[in-house]
């Protein structure tokens, strides 16, 4: 791809200064059609006599280091007689801050460009132009980009043109562009601009949200707009960053004389609240409004009840999907993080299948993951890889297998299955060859039970044992790849070998299950032998916790289905709707717009648990949500019929709640699922695209596409 573009660079090593690059192009004739095809290492922002090219933010997005995608843009009505391409050119994801892990392999590497405008013209000539010696470079107004620490831009900056540096990198990294685009999705309006007690100036946007803000005013030269972000206040009712750790998230823009509108082009913050550090002249509402940005994923779920508090859960979760899907599935958006961390993708990953279309998305991150996992099966903690550990944990290292077995379940393509399939049985190779015992996953390093609210003081991870959390673990995976492997006609016989003798093994090895977590995994893989035993022991431990949960992350996703599963449906439901804490609930009602890190995020006092571990954009909890689609509302996919060809649906009402609707947008049409409660018995209303089952207290029923009321 690009054969004959060269990739060109500033000739000094620049960090968080953004370079800029010009070609000017003279027009023979009247224009068919013009192409600009691009890429850059790094994150790239082009126009044409100064019209941005696109609408993609931060363009090539965010891939393993081995691979950029490579844009396409018609340019046909930008070409004029003369103009001039420009390309501004930040550090990003390639070079930035968030991989100072990797960058020491990759120091000699400059942040460069490669581009090819290709021109038809109307009498059928063709022109071509290419990144080459030819192309100036210049220092740019955006004095500062990084995606952690925000962006500088000093419009009295001049630029001053020297030649570029060509760089004899390889053309074989280049690919297609294979998610979808990052893009500006919405324009939130400032809810109030008040000052808080220390007397600092904020806007409140009323939403966390991931992106970025358009300023609009008046100003003479040289005065300064600086501004702060933050997810939340203290409770003083300050301005609170410190769960930032490292990431500045910060905008100062130096002005020009008259009327200037400005937003960030090279990076991107989490937050809800700006504090107006600096401005010309008083702010008001009309001078800044926030952008949400996130990948371009159709949204296909929706959920509703009676309950605004379980509502405003919903949304949140909506909010938390949308703040951590921006191009990969990150932990959160604000912190100096915002990492593919695999985990928390595989926790959440059903649930953002049903909420939004992510069949794209997923199979340009699971892509990353196998480029990136090495020869050995292992798969990094962060995919990208720009963490650098070189231990594969359980609950994370799965992702390789859960998330594609999610996306065939939800969008029935086998595709995702014979490109994954390789990746998936080497994570297993990795097990094998790391683990002690034979047939355990034992004796290695893990996250556990990551943030469970049972760990030992100090400790972010639970008190669940890491040698039966990751022994699970292996077997679910094991599960997956023989599941997988029948699918795409792989002979399997020696992965069911391997898992039965695993789930022997682990039965005999693990006589007790002592943690929630520990219940929850034993009886959601089917571990557990006695599972009537096992069940009423974590509903005892619950009731014993004040009908509360300790679970953390490989435990919550799982913790309602298995009490549903085993007889507790009302449990369930106690649970999802705890308003003190930890619960799902608790966080709303102290506020929260989106999901919390941590189950106590800000505690009962107003106080935060934590400086360093404390997002309030994890979307990991929100898993929660699957179990009311697939549970409380009982909308499931068939594994023999996968993409909703066929659907079971059946719903687990409880009277806690006077209604509950769960629709999702499939490829087949619409589904949905809802009930109400109506004296003493419930009504319900089923909608199904295709040969549906729907089972309604105990009783079968087998019908076509259409809608039904029980
Ligand atoms: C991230 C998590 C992640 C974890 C690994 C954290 O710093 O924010 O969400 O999964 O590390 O344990």
């Amino acid at each position: 791809m690009l054969n004959n573009s060269k990739w060109i660079s500033y000739p000094e090593m620049q960090l968080n200064r953004c370079p800029v690059f010009k070609k000017s192009i003279n027009a023979k004739g009247q224009v068919k059609k013009a192409t600009l095809k691009i890429s850059a290492l790094g994150c790239y922002y082009a126009t044409i006599d100064g019209e941005r090219v696109g609408d993609f933010i931060l363009a090539p997005g965010f891939t393993s280091r081995y691979r950029s995608q490579v844009q396409e843009y018609d340019v046909t009505d930008m070409i004029k007689e003369s103009c001039e391409l420009k390309v501004s050119l930040s550090q990003g994801w390639f070079k930035g801050r968030i991989n100072w892990r990797v960058n020491k392999d990759m120091k000699d590497i400059y942040p460069s460009i490669i581009a090819e405008l290709a021109i038809i013209y109307k009498n059928g000539e063709k022109q071509f132009v290419y990144t080459d010696q030819s192309w100036e470079c210049s220092l740019s107004a955006i004095t500062m980009a990084d995606i952690y620490d925000g962006e500088h831009y000093d419009c009295g900056f001049e630029e001053s043109y020297t030649q570029v540096r060509v760089n004899d990198y390889p053309h074989d990294r280049l690919c297609a562009q294979q998610g979808p685009y990052i893009k500006e999705q919405e324009r939130i309006i400032p809810h109030r601009i008040f000052k808080t007690p220390k007397g600092e100036l904020v806007i409140d946007f009323n939403q966390n949200l991931t992106g970025y803000f358009e300023i609009k005013l008046n100003a003479k030269k040289g005065q300064r707009v600086s501004l702060s972000v933050a997810e939340v206040l203290d409770k003083d009712g300050n301005f609170y960053t410190e769960n930032y750790r490292s990431a500045k998230s910060e905008f100062i823009y130096t002005c020009q004389d008259g009327y200037q509108s400005y937003k960030p082009r090279h990076t991107f913050y989490g937050f809800r609240y700006i504090r107006v550090n600096e401005f010309p002249g008083e702010i008001s509402p009309d001078n800044i409004c926030a952008i949400v940005v996130h990948s371009d994923l159709v949204r296909t779920g929706y959920l509703n009840s009676s309950s605004p508090l379980l509502n405003k859960l919903f949304s949140n979760i909506i909010w938390g999907q949308k703040g951590n899907f921006l191009d990969i599935p990150t932990d959160c958006p604000q912190r100096d993080e915002r990492m593919g961390w695999t985990g928390d993708a595989q926790v959440f990953v059903k649930t953002a299948s049903y909420n939004f279309d992510v069949e794209k998305f997923f199979e340009k991150w699971l892509t990353d993951l196998s480029i990136d996992q090495l020869d050995s099966g292992y798969v990094p903690s962060v995919v990208p890889q720009v963490w650098g550990d070189d231990w594969s944990g359980c609950g994370w290292g799965d992702a390789s297998t859960i998330c594609p077995w999610q996306m065939y379940l939800t969008y029935g393509n086998k595709q995702i299955l014979k490109k994954q399939f390789k990746s998936m049985c080497l994570y297993l190779k990795y097990i094998a060859t790391n683990s002690k015992d034979k047939y355990l996953w034992t004796g290695c390093e893990h996250f556990g039970d990551w943030l469970g609210l049972d760990s030992p003081a100090g400790s972010y991870k639970g008190a669940s044992s890491d040698d039966f959390i990751a022994s699970v673990f292996y077997a679910y995976s094991t599960s997956l790849v023989i599941k997988a492997g029948r699918v795409i006609g792989k002979s399997v016989a020696k992965y069911e070998r391997l898992y039965e003798n695993i789930v022997k093994k682990i039965r005999k090895t693990f006589k007790e299950y002592k943690t929630q977590t520990e219940c929850v995994l034993a009886l959601y893989f089917g571990i557990a032998e006695n599972k009537e035993e096992v069940a009423r022991k974590l509903a005892d431990m619950i009731l014993a916790n004040g009908t509360r949960i300790k679970t953390g992350f490989l435990g919550t996703p799982y913790i309602l289905h298995a009490l549903s599963q085993n007889g507790y449906v009302e449990l369930a439901y106690d649970l999802l709707l705890q308003e003190s804490y930890p619960s799902w609930l608790y966080s709303v009602k102290q506020g929260a717009t989106t999901i919390w890190e941590h189950w106590d995020g800000i505690n009962d006092k107003g106080e935060f648990w934590s400086k360093d571990m404390n997002s309030f954009n994890h979307y990991a909890y929100g898993s929660v949500a699957d179990w009311v689609y697939g549970v409380a509302c009982g909308i499931n996919t068939v594994e023999e019929k996968p993409g909703f060809e066929e659907i079971v649906i059946a719903p687990k009402p409880s009277k806690k709640l006077n209604h509950l609707s769960a629709k999702i947008e499939t490829r087949r049409g619409t589904v949905s699922s809802a009930w109400y409660l109506e004296g003493d018995s419930f009504r319900y209303e089923i909608t199904t695209p295709v040969k549906s089952t729907i089972i309604i207290d105990g009783v079968v029923h087998q019908v076509d596409k259409g809608s039904y009321v029980f």
